[in-house]
């Protein structure tokens, strides 16, 4: 999907994203809690990246857990980034953020940050070249050693246990126990055109090519893969 329809379609999914992921809780908070362990090095007073934040999940995990870090928000979608802020205002970190609606690089280039998060959304950049450059786009944001934890959907698509595992995926997104085989081809072609899933390595080989040391996979759930990495020395 190009960059446009990206924001609508997320502009269109915002007030209801929260309780389509309710059900779905129990993965984010498995990738939440080990996610802050990744963290747990970084200063007390730490400034935190946190890009394609949509409604802020990852975002309330880390403020709550970190009670003096400092948060750069990123998110294209201004109807994500508004439930995210209003989220923030009621919980009473919001004076904590600095909210930027856009993409990475129209954010200033400061390597100022200690930390950075980008969850499930790496998988949007269709493009090999366009996806290295978003996480060369964080990298450079980071300071030396500044550690980026990214999640996404991945899985080697050609293989036979994706056809299967696809299936159980779906039946868990979608709460139901019947998918029509013609439902779930569908499905199938959506995820082939709309989300790039690619293998770990393939994954893996792009966030070091944007300037990271080699990940550490941390967590797998269905299709969700997670991973951790320092920031190479050079940079980018
Ligand atoms: C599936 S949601 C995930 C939101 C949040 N990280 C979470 O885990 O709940 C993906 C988010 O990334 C944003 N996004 C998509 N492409 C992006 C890009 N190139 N840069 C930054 N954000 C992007 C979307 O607008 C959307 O809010």
């Amino acid at each position: 999907m190009q960059r446009d329809s990206i924001r609508k379609a997320f502009d269109q999914q915002a007030a209801s994203y929260d309780e389509q992921w309710r059900r779905l809780g129990p993965l984010n908070q498995a990738l939440h809690l080990l996610m802050g362990s990744v963290f747990s090095d970084l200063p007390a007073d730490a400034r935190f990246l946190c890009v394609g934040a949509g409604t802020g999940a990852e975002l309330r995990f880390l403020a709550g857990q970190f009670p003096q870090w400092r948060f750069t928000v990123v998110e294209p979608s201004p109807a994500m980034l508004e439930v995210c802020h209003d989220h923030a205002d009621k919980a009473g970190f919001a004076e904590r953020c600095s909210f930027h609606e856009g993409y990475l690089e129209s954010l200033a280039d400061s390597a100022d940050f200690h930390g950075a998060s980008a969850l499930l959304v790496s998988q949007f950049i269709l493009e090999r070249e366009t996806r290295i450059g978003f996480f060369r786009d964080i990298a450079r944001r980071l300071r030396p050693g500044g550690m980026l934890v990214s999640s996404d959907l991945s899985f080697d698509t050609k293989s036979p246990a994706y056809e299967k595992l696809l299936e159980t995926w779906f039946r868990m997104m979608r709460g139901a126990d019947d998918i029509s085989p013609g439902e779930l081809e569908r499905i199938r072609t959506a995820y082939g055109r709309d989300v790039a899933v690619l293998p770990p390595a393939e994954v893996e080989k792009m966030i070091e090519s944007g300037g990271f040391q080699p990940p550490t996979p941390f967590y797998q759930a269905g299709l969700i893969r997670g991973w951790y990495a320092a920031r190479s020395p050079q940079g980018h």
